[in-house]
């Protein structure tokens, strides 16, 4: 299974300017890593066993992904449900639609890179060393169905490549897991 890599990267985009030699050290890590969870969700079927594998696979191997966790949608009731993580236990268990760095990801499928969490005016803090955050939209098809949040406690942590690397593990996560739309049918009841 191939990391398809700089998809989403605006650089990629505009042109083919050869990457800088960080780029080239955290592609190359990026794409070890998704061969690992690319494993791990050959091997463990269970949803919420591999999600959570997922997870502490993401964060044992990268720096400063110091929460990692995803939240799923319930368009009815208009609330996200916080589903497998790894780090700091959170309070912000259940977060309603627009509101917080999610909320807003949940409205607008979009990805939200939150360089610095104290110059956000809508934000929900779930720990104080909390510095920068990162949300990546899930989708399976064209629904919007959850989001991997990660946060760390280092300030303006994520960039592009952090984006295209969620994107792509959201991505492969819904192609192998089957029951999870069962899995968060309910999740989220
Ligand atoms: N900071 C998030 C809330 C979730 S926690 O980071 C686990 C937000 O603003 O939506």
């Amino acid at each position: 299974m191939a990391w398809a890599g700089k998809t989403n990267c605006n650089r990629a985009k505009k042109s083919f300017e050869p990457l800088n030699k960080f780029e080239v050290l955290s592609f190359m890590n990026h794409q070890a890593l998704f061969q690992k969870i690319a494993s791990v969700l050959a091997k463990e079927k269970e949803v919420s066993l591999a999600l959570h594998q997922c997870c502490a696979t993401i964060a044992e191997n990268l720096k400063a992904y110091d929460w990692v966790g995803f939240y799923f949608m319930n368009h009815v009731t208009q609330k996200l449900h916080l589903g497998p993580y790894v780090g700091d236990p959170t309070d912000h268990t259940v977060i309603d639609f627009g509101k917080g760095i999610c909320g807003q990801v949940a409205l607008s499928g979009e990805t939200y890179l939150a360089a610095d969490v104290n110059a956000e005016s809508n934000y929900i803090a779930c720990s104080i060393n909390v510095r920068s955050e990162i949300v990546v939209p899930m989708f399976k098809g064209d629904q919007l169905i959850g989001q991997i949040d990660i946060d760390s406690h280092q300030v303006d942590r994520f960039g592009q490549e952090d984006e295209a690397f969620l994107k792509e593990v959201n991505q492969l996560i819904v192609e192998q897991l089957d029951g999870i739309e069962d899995y968060i049918q309910t999740l989220v009841k």
